[in-house]
């Protein structure tokens, strides 16, 4: 007689976990799709910057190319096909990791790529140029972001990004509700870092850390970015650089090269962005925050050898997402069917996931 009822039973726990969950994003999912295709692209106004009307000196070149520099600063800009000067674009930067630049991080994300859109609209990419640092021995010349032990001292990348941002937003007409941060490694762990950061927190409206170089000085334990931050993570399960597992030092025992455990440092932001570690996710049906869920309820497997853990514990206006991308057998790697970073997936993180999370974020978000 118990045998019979447990259908029944495990019908009615699944429709009560349903109206405890009354979110759209919330619903049962198809395993095969991606989750974070199932939430609708976001339809906060667009947010037209000064560079919408006015005019600019910046020239392009025929691949719609150019090198901004500005002081000992550069950065390269990509513009879309059907970009035009009086319609509001995203905005989406994309930080080179250590040794590279940003001609090399264009290539790897395929960022300038036809086609890609955000809001409906045509892209404008940006790669900006690290400056050299001092390299992991000490004594050589290598580009480099803030926040790793082998950062050139002193520069401040924090203020160079708000700059670089405001010179985009000048001359170039963007919608200041659709700027994205993205980077690979050393630019991974920097964009960590933007997200840490009240200043840039409010500046870009989602974040995508890949295999990021989570050092200390990238992943402050003090990290308060002072609103519920949209992050979608990817790290491969054999990244020999940055180990998913975390490292307490590097191979030569250098304890400035610890990193965290990645699975940590995902819960860390779910937990930062309202998660609770404790409560089983049935219980927590509701809050002052809104409905909260536990920061792994959500597990799929989008695309081969890929699990993705979602954790959505946003109160219901701001989106706050965690997205955690664990890729079996992927190195150090930005994941590219045409190995553009070295390791081969079978898929491009760019098009199939950060894309489309970016659209699902957006600031001046209406309830
Ligand atoms: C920008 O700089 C890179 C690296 O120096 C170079 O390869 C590229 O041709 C330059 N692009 C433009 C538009 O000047
Ligand atoms: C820098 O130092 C390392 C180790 O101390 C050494 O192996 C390397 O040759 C040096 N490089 C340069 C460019 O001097
Ligand atoms: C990483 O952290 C997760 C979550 O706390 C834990 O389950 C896992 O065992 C950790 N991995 C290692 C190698 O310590
Ligand atoms: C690192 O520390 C371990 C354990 O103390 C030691 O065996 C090893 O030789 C050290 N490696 C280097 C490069 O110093
Ligand atoms: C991934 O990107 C590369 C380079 O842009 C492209 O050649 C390839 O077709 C893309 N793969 C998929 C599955 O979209
Ligand atoms: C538009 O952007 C400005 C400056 O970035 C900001 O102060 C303002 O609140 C935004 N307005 C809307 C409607 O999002």
């Amino acid at each position: 007689m118990l045998a019979k009822s447990l259908p029944l039973l495990a019908l009615f726990l699944a429709s009560a976990n349903a109206a405890a969950l009354p979110y759209r994003r919330f619903q049962v999912r198809s395993t095969a799709a991606d989750s974070t295709d199932t939430m609708p692209p976001s339809t906060a106004p667009a947010n037209a910057t000064g560079g919408c009307s006015a005019s600019s000196s910046w020239q392009f070149d025929s691949t719609n190319h150019a090198n901004i520099t500005s002081g000992d600063r550069s950065f390269l800009v990509h513009l879309p096909a059907n970009y035009d000067p009086t319609t509001p674009h995203a905005l989406v930067v994309s930080f080179h990791g250590f040794k590279a630049n940003g001609k090399k991080q264009e290539l790897i994300t395929g960022l300038s790529e036809k086609g890609l859109t955000l809001n409906g609209k045509g892209i404008v990419a940006v790669f900006p140029n690290g400056q050299f640092g001092p390299g992991k021995n000490g004594n050589e010349s290598i580009r480099a972001w803030q926040g790793a032990p082998y950062s050139p001292p002193g520069v401040d990348d924090i203020a160079f990004t708000q700059q670089m941002v405001q010179q985009l937003s000048d001359n170039l007409c963007l919608d200041s509700n659709r700027f994205y941060a993205s980077g690979k490694s050393n630019g991974g762990g920097f964009t960590n870092l933007l997200a840490c950061t009240p200043a840039t927190a409010s500046l870009f409206a989602a974040f995508a850390p890949v295999s990021a170089a989570l050092y200390a000085g990238a992943n402050p334990t003090n990290c308060t970015p002072g609103r519920p931050v949209p992050i979608i993570s990817f790290h491969g399960l054999a990244d020999k650089i940055i180990p998913f597992d975390g490292q307490t030092a590097d191979r030569e025992n250098r304890t400035e090269y610890a990193t965290p455990n990645i699975t940590q440092y995902r819960e860390a932001w779910a937990e930062r962005n309202g998660c609770s570690t404790s409560a089983p996710v049935a219980a927590l049906s509701s809050s002052t925050n809104g409905p909260k869920i536990g920061f792994d309820a959500v597990v799929s497997h989008p695309h081969a050898d890929t699990t993705l853990k979602t954790s959505d514990c946003s109160a219901q206006d701001d989106h706050a997402v965690l997205n955690g991308f664990t890729v079996k057998g992927l190195g150090h790697s930005w994941p590219s069917t045409a190995g553009l970073d070295g390791g081969v997936t079978d898929f491009n993180a760019t098009t199939a996931n950060i894309l489309p999370f970016f659209d699902m974020h957006a600031m001046g978000a209406s309830s």
